[in-house]
């Protein structure tokens, strides 16, 4: 019986996916920076406020799913369930100078029941560009997630897009739509019938079959767009047509948090499942002024780390054996030259292993094959006196010497270092 095993709805990541985690997060990186991104490292833990604030008093996870909890002087915090508000309060709170562009790669908290791509621990890849009012902004981030799982080579992506209209125009779609619910109400999933109160958007993404039926007939946002939103939207959607990206406008995504304005996408997938959506973002002209800051237009998106990983078409790892050296020694007298020359292959970039524990030649050929080394490199007391090292190929068996001085300007073409 195991004794200690992992809370429900996280995971472990464990070698070799492990690396494909690391090949995504490296992925993201290198591309963040291309797009003129800096990295912005914020806490795991906010003030509770922070997010009830940014967030929305009417979101999922507002309402259900926060990891809250009181510290030993009674303060309220919470583990992040997204990136965004603690990048805008680290901005706020360290007065970075606007525009800027931030990415993040964050590990994110949310209490909801464990499914397929859908974790209570869980990593989000974000990026968000503070003080950018454009138009055609929205329209890069969205070419920068298409490039992001292009290169992962996920296929089968769609990207949602949909505007959710301004402060002004928003007040006057909330009208009709309320009527509409309540006049429907009793059509409408126990959530939806609550939700129609305290966040009525939100029923138009509802997931249920016939909520979906009967949203059919609802007024949508982009029926009632005012002519600045209606521009903004129009100039989305030339500028992904220039980019000759395709997209399918959805006239439900309002997405799950509180703060969008205008411009929403997605980014669906068709491997996934219930849990499809493998980033999303869009607008957010209001939240840093309503969490202190200067009137401040942004927009940013964020990417799911395990539901990119679901989607990748195998496992992306090299096959084969490890790019490691295995330095082995056949007694006491070689033990200080094998642990120079391993000394010696990590300075010149070769990854290098010893085992100090055995003296034995075949345990320590077996810990090489353990640790699937590409190659072991024999330190023997005879072949020391000859100035050579024996050179073993743990694929194919195959065993040469090489003069001790050859071995590092050998050994890298070999590992490709
Ligand atoms: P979000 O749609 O709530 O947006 O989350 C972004 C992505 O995180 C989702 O598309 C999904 O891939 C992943 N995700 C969310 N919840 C889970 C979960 N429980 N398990 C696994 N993956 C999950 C945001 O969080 C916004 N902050 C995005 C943004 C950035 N908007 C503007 N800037």
């Amino acid at each position: 019986m195991l004794r200690h095993t992992r809370p429900k709805g996280t995971q472990d990541f464990i070698p070799p996916v492990s690396q494909q985690k690391l090949l995504v997060e490296n992925t993201f990186r290198d591309l963040a920076v291309i797009y003129g991104f800096q990295e912005i490292v914020t806490p795991t833990f906010e003030h509770t406020e922070l997010f009830i604030k940014s967030s929305g008093t009417g979101s999922d996870i507002v309402i259900k799913e926060m990891y809250s909890f009181q510290d030993r002087s009674q303060r309220s915090l919470t583990l992040k369930p997204e990136g965004t508000p603690g990048v805008i309060r680290a901005v706020l709170e360290n007065r970075l100078v606007l525009p800027a562009r931030l990415y993040y790669i964050t590990p994110c908290f949310r209490y909801s029941r464990p499914q397929k791509g859908r974790y209570r621990e869980f990593y989000q890849l974000g990026i968000e560009a503070l003080g950018e009012a454009s138009a055609r902004t929205d329209a890069e981030l969205i070419h920068f997630g298409v490039r992001f799982f292009s290169r992962l080579n996920i296929a089968g992506l769609t990207v949602m897009v949909n505007s959710i209209g301004c402060r002004t125009c928003r007040q006057d779609y909330r009208e009709k739509l309320l009527t509409f619910l309540r006049l429907n109400r009793e059509a409408l999933c126990p959530d939806c019938q609550q939700r129609i109160e305290v966040n009525p958007l939100r029923v138009l993404d509802c997931k249920n079959d016939h909520c979906q039926t009967m949203l059919q007939k609802a007024p949508v946002p982009r029926e009632y767009l005012c002519s600045d939103c209606q521009t903004h939207f129009t100039i989305v959607i030339n500028e992904l047509t220039a980019r000759q990206l395709p997209y399918r406008i959805d006239d439900h995504l309002v997405r799950g948090l509180d703060y969008y304005n205008r411009t929403t996408f997605e980014f669906v997938s068709d491997k996934l499942g219930a849990q499809n959506s493998l980033g999303g973002g869009g607008r957010y002209d209001y939240l840093i002024e309503e969490l202190g800051g200067p009137p401040t237009p942004a927009s940013g998106l964020a990417i799911g780390l395990e539901r990119t990983m679901l989607a990748m078409p195998q496992l992306e790892v090299p096959t084969g054996r490890r790019q490691l050296v295995f330095v082995i020694w056949t007694s006491e007298n070689e033990l200080r030259t094998a642990v120079d020359l391993t000394d010696r292959l990590r300075e010149a970039g070769i990854p290098a292993q010893l085992s100090f524990d055995s003296p034995k030649l075949k345990r320590q050929l077996h810990l090489a094959d353990l640790a699937d080394a590409a190659f072991a490199v024999i330190v023997g007391e005879e072949e020391l006196k000859r100035g050579v090292y024996g050179l073993k190929n743990l694929t194919t068996g195959e065993q040469i010497e090489l003069p001790a001085p050859e071995l590092i300007s050998r050994l890298k073409p070999l590992l490709a270092v």
